[in-house]
């Protein structure tokens, strides 16, 4: 009788443990190859904790950006900011103009800020782990002129701020002049701002 009720927690933490890892498991050999089927199945797994997580330290960003304008139908790859799948969030004064996602001549009012979460993707380790999230606040020349008045935050998936240099950035957004300084989710997730 032992033995069986023994036997039972086992296979029941075995069970478990399985339906656990499920959710976050990867099976594909490149983050490239996830569909959409596939990546809606790791947000959903993923997506409370993410918040909480965010959240945790009392990071300003981090504990109100679920509430802003979400700009595309789903987390993406994109291949900049390393295998991970991202998902940005724009706030009330830069929900607007972000969602029309123009090329040229951008403006994006003092105020703005975009949070994007991530999802870090290991086709090593075949599973799925809440990334950082990354923030963009545009602050004006005075206060961000080395980096053309953006300032840029992140939050570790644990709430605490993530350290790094503006420049480790901006040199990369740099590139993005026109649209000022913002890369935008890649086209095919995309809300429309109609
Ligand atoms: C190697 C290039 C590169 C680096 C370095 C980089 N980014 Fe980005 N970033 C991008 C690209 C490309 C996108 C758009 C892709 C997407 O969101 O799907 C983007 C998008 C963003 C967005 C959403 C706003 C937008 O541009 O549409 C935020 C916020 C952001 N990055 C913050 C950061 C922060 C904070 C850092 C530094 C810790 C950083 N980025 C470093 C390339 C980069």
């Amino acid at each position: 009788m032992k033995k069986f009720a023994l036997a039972a927690t086992l296979c029941f933490a075995a069970a478990a443990t399985t339906a656990q890892a499920d959710c976050t498991a990867v099976t594909v050999e490149d983050q490239f190859d996830l569909d959409e089927a596939a990546i809606n199945v790791l947000y959903d797994c993923l997506r409370d904790k993410m918040a909480e997580g965010y959240a945790k330290a009392g990071h300003e960003v981090g504990s109100t950006y679920r509430d802003w304008a979400i700009t595309a139908t789903r987390p993406a790859v994109e291949g900049s900011h390393g295998n991970r799948l991202l998902l940005t969030f724009a706030n009330d004064v830069a929900a607007e103009q972000y969602l029309k996602f123009e090329d040229e001549g951008v403006n994006m009012p003092i105020g703005s800020v975009l949070a994007k979460e991530s999802i870090t993707v290991s086709i090593k380790k075949k599973k799925a782990r809440v990334g950082p999230l990354f923030i963009m606040t545009k602050v004006g020349l005075d206060e961000a002129p080395d980096t053309d008045g953006w300032l840029y935050d992140g939050v570790q998936p644990n709430g605490k701020k993530m350290k790094f240099k503006q420049s480790f950035c901006h040199n990369c957004h740099s590139g993005w002049s026109d649209s000022d300084f913002l890369a935008y989710p890649v086209e095919e997730v995309r809300v429309s701002s109609e």
